[in-house]
């Protein structure tokens, strides 16, 4: 289990989290009941909850499984999970990929004649249930926002955009995906190759955490080896799909200040930001957002 001192950039989303462990260890009542991970594929945020529950020093439970099991099961399963929460008290519960218990999901295969339907029904009941206040902390996280309905998404009050790295990130990626392949880490992140590297990659529409890890594990680590798997990466793959996720995050996000660009410098607009973000408000123009994914 790691600290969420170990996840790269994603400034905002830590500093947002950090307080909410705060609050939570102190048992205060402004904790918030729910919080959602948004964003695309491989951006770290089941990684995130896990670290959440490190620096909390409280329990984790994880609901990442209860779909895996056998259809049938997965009922008496959900209620084995309550039952164990309401024996623990203090603990987070975590529910990975939300948007699997949401019935008929416009792209997503769902074959599972209902048992999404009563496994949110039980979730529901349960998180509506007042005897958690202040003990249960829900944490969901989702790459595909876009098929979350109202119900689900009152559910979590505060909403974190979980975006790619940014291209100033990238390097230090490199650097991190060396030292949990080997144990060391020797990248030099000023070296030129490396920023060609970085520049390349952004230019083929950027990464991700877990992509950037696929490829540097095919490398010597040199930097004449990062050098040239970036002249070969072909792109992210189903990239679309990934800035729709991206773009409904930032629109279902209600404080500007959880924005990656708000007050940071460093923030380098990917083309699919242009004209919709303003840096120098931090606003963002949901109106311009939809019209993209459109066109996407
Ligand atoms: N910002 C980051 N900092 C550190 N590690 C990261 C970061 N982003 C991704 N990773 C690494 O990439 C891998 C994938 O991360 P993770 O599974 O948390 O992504 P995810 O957002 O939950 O993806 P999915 O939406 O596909 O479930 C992990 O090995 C994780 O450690
Ligand atoms: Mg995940």
């Amino acid at each position: 289990m790691r600290s969420l001192d170990s996840i790269i950039g994603l400034v905002r989303a830590k500093e947002a989290l950090r307080k909410q462990v705060q609050l939570l260890k102190s048992g205060s009542h402004q904790t918030v009941r729910g919080i959602l991970l948004m964003g695309s594929s491989g951006t770290g945020k089941s990684t995130m909850a896990r670290c959440l529950g490190f620096d909390a020093g409280i329990p984790i439970v994880s609901l990442e499984k209860i779909k895996d099991s056998l259809v049938g099961a997965s009922e008496d399963n959900m209620y084995a999970a309550i039952r164990n929460i309401k024996a623990i008290g203090n603990c987070i519960l975590f529910i990975d990929e939300v948007d699997c218990y949401i019935p008929n999901r416009e792209s997503h295969q769902n074959t599972d004649s209902g048992v999404s339907s009563n496994l949110l029904k039980i979730l529901f009941e349960f998180m509506a249930d007042e005897s958690n206040k202040g003990k249960v902390l829900f944490v969901g996280a989702t790459n595909y926002p876009q098929a979350l309905d109202f119900a689900m998404l009152s559910r979590f009050s505060l909403k974190i955009p979980i975006p790619p790295p940014n291209i100033h990130e990238i390097p230090f990626h490199f650097q991190k995906s060396q030292y949990e392949i080997i144990g060391e880490s020797t990248i030099d992140v000023n070296h030129p190759d490396i920023i060609e590297a970085t520049q390349i990659i952004w230019e083929k529409g950027g990464s991700d955490g877990r992509i950037i890890k696929d490829l540097v594990s095919g490398t010597d680590f040199s930097p004449q080896g990062i050098l040239e798997m970036a002249r070969r990466f072909t792109g992210k793959p189903k990239l679309h799909d990934d800035i729709k996720a991206e773009l409904t995050a930032y629109e279902m996000t209600q404080d500007k200040g959880l924005f990656p660009w708000y007050g940071n410098p460093d923030f380098t607009l990917p083309w699919y930001l242009k004209d919709i973000v303003k840096l120098e408000s931090g606003d963002y123009d949901i109106v311009k957002s939809i019209e993209r994914k459109r066109t996407l």
